[in-house]
């Protein structure tokens, strides 16, 4: 606890306000397209309330060089509602959505904004990061020569010794937060990472869940969710890395978003309505100042609560709508049927001496499940056989602890429009 409390003010004392062992989330601006300076305040309190110290903004190069284009409106918006904060930002250059950045471009970018007050800074330098472009990672001295910067890019393709490998990196962010196949997510390759990087700092991606079915961009597979959530906040707690990034707070279309539904159905992409809209997820933001504060060492508020999520369809009602388990692109494809599980996973936040039973009701039958030991209680039960059904969820512990019954999306065999629907209902207390 002192050698943590030391580390914490040698790094407060000369980075402001931020320290190793921030968490942030990655948000893609281009979903962002008729935000106000409101909604940007709105849902920097809710993160920051979370626990969450910061966004990182995605940006893709055309929309953020087009004069006429909403990415610089949203972007000053952005910075202008954090800066009345303590919450943080910096930039995810994108080099895959619209094409490599011209190094000039990402010069003007981080230049434009990196003396505001919420900008993150590592090391006393605006911290940037990228999803992909290894290809040009050469020009980066010229940049970080032009801006200062810590640079951090995520150059997952190129897997982590590639990755470390290639030149002006002085940091990494993985992009590999979800298994293959019928698998858990292990934390080998972020240990691999660690290792790779030689005591660079490593950003490791935590994420909910994966499904995305969008015709339009040939695109339509996913990857276990499951138990990742709990499972990958365990990972993070025993790896420490240097920082946290979750994927994502709003790449609604990939549905591994934590943060509220959009204040308005058009920042949705075309397509993804349909397993978007009835499936919240933000009630998993409640779960984080829990995690962090494992992660940070530090105590865990002294809240109770209960999170549940599954999915709103059995894996079999209906048209699987042609979406494979794995990215055909360069997986094997496998039936999604086999690799997901037809349950309703909880976790229940108790005071880490008490003991939790969770009582999950699901179309009239109760099942009920007690953790083998005390504190924070993950497992599942399922519900293939049961068929239909509402769902409530209630946890008694122990010390006295009772929470709910708290009710949740029925669970139907009538799968809209006859194709299942892959994405999470996440609800809570
Ligand atoms: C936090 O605790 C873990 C396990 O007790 C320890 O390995 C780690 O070094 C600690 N982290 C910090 C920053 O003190
Ligand atoms: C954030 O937390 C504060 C303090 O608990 C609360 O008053 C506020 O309503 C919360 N904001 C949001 C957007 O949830
Ligand atoms: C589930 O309920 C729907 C109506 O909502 C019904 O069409 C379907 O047959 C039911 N399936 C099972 C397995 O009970």
């Amino acid at each position: 606890m002192l050698s943590l409390l030391f580390a914490y003010l040698i790094c407060a004392g000369f980075a402001g306000h931020t320290h190793a062992q921030s968490v942030f989330a990655h948000v893609i601006v281009g979903n962002t397209y008729s935000y106000t300076l409101a909604d940007w305040a709105h849902e920097i309190e809710v993160a920051a309330n979370a626990s969450i110290d910061g966004f990182a903004l995605n940006i893709g190069y055309l929309d953020t060089i087009n004069p006429a284009g909403f990415v610089q409106a949203q972007l000053n918006n952005a910075y202008t509602a954090a800066d009345a904060t303590n919450f943080k930002l910096f930039f995810s250059f994108d080099y895959a959505a619209q094409g490599a950045w011209d190094q000039n471009a990402v010069i003007k970018t981080i230049n434009a904004y990196s003396s505001r007050p919420s900008q993150f800074k590592w090391e006393g330098k605006p911290l940037a990061s990228t999803f992909e472009g290894p290809n040009n990672a050469g020009d980066w001295a010229y940049i970080k020569s032009q801006t200062n910067s810590f640079f951090a890019p995520d150059f997952s393709s190129q897997g982590c010794f590639g990755a470390a490998a290639k030149p002006n990196v002085d940091g990494l962010l993985s992009w590999n937060a979800w298994p293959a196949g019928a698998n858990d997510m292990t934390d080998g390759d972020d240990q691999a990472h660690i290792k790779a990087l030689g005591g660079r700092p490593f950003i490791m991606p935590v994420s909910p869940w994966f499904y995305t079915n969008l015709p339009q961009w040939s695109k339509n597979w996913l990857w276990r969710g499951d138990s990742l959530w709990h499972q990958r906040w365990e990972q993070v707690a025993q790896l420490q890395p240097s920082f946290v990034e979750i994927l994502t707070w709003n790449d609604w279309s990939e549905s591994h978003y934590v943060g509220p539904l959009p204040p308005m159905d058009s920042a949705i992409p075309t397509g993804a309505e349909r397993y978007v809209k009835p499936n919240p997820h933000d009630a998993w933001l409640k779960d984080l100042p829990h995690y962090i504060a494992r992660y940070q060492n530090e105590t865990r508020p002294a809240e109770s609560h209960v999170t549940f999520w599954y999915r709103l369809n059995p894996a079999r009602s209906g048209s699987a709508g042609g979406t494979t388990c794995n990215n055909p692109a360069y997986q094997t494809p496998l039936a999604p049927q086999d690799c997901v599980a037809d349950a309703v996973f909880f976790t229940a936040f108790v005071p880490d001496t008490a003991i939790a039973t969770v009582k999950v009701t699901i179309g009239g039958t109760t099942q009920s499940v007690t953790a083998s030991q005390p504190g924070i209680f993950h497992s599942s039960v399922p519900f293939g056989q049961i068929g239909n059904g509402t769902v409530s969820v209630s946890v008694s512990a122990s010390d006295g602890t009772k929470i709910g019954p708290v009710g949740g999306a029925p669970i139907t065999s009538n799968c809209a429009g006859g194709t299942v629907n892959w994405n999470a209902w996440v609800g809570g207390s």
